[in-house]
């Protein structure tokens, strides 16, 4: 089964919208398999976005995501990383659409209250970046 990493965002945690947003995943019938409230370092910040390293705005980024606690989370489901994404909404505030997530909760690209995996690599990658393998709980829902 398909698994992505996802990770409120602090400005989202400061707003108190980690339930909402949990909320969300759980009633579509995303699986949640791993969960933690953490304080990202500097250092597992810059590794998170390596990608981003020569863009202008990465001080920013790695500022903003470790100016408090995130909540970090992996979710378990049928081709889960494209549907987290579209539940994501678009990066820029003008393009998500009403309904998701950053759609419904931001005006400001760089408060943009949550990060999704956006490829099969990059969910590897980050659930191993930041979850020990015991840390993913293996268990089935009731229904
Ligand atoms: P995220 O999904 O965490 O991955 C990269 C982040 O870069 C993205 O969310 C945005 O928060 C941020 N980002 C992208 N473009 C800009 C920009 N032009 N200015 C500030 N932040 C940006």
């Amino acid at each position: 089964m398909e698994q992505t990493f996802a990770m409120v965002k602090p400005g989202a945690v400061q707003r108190e919208l980690i339930g909402e947003i949990i909320t969300r995943f759980e009633k579509k019938g995303i699986k949640l398999v791993g969960l933690k409230l953490m304080q990202m370092s500097e250092e597992l910040a810059k590794q998170h976005y390596a990608e981003h390293t020569e863009k202008p705005f990465f001080d920013e980024l790695v500022k903003g995501i470790t100016a408090g606690p995130v909540v970090a989370m992996v979710l378990e489901g049928e081709n889960v990383i494209n549907i987290v994404r579209t539940m994501a909404g678009a990066t820029r505030p003008s393009d998500a659409l009403p309904g998701t997530i950053r759609g419904d909760y931001v005006l400001d690209t760089g408060k943009n209250v949550i990060h999704t995996s956006d490829s099969k690599e990059s969910a590897i990658r980050e659930i191993n970046l930041f979850f020990k393998k015991e840390e993913i709980i293996n268990y089935s829902l009731a229904t």
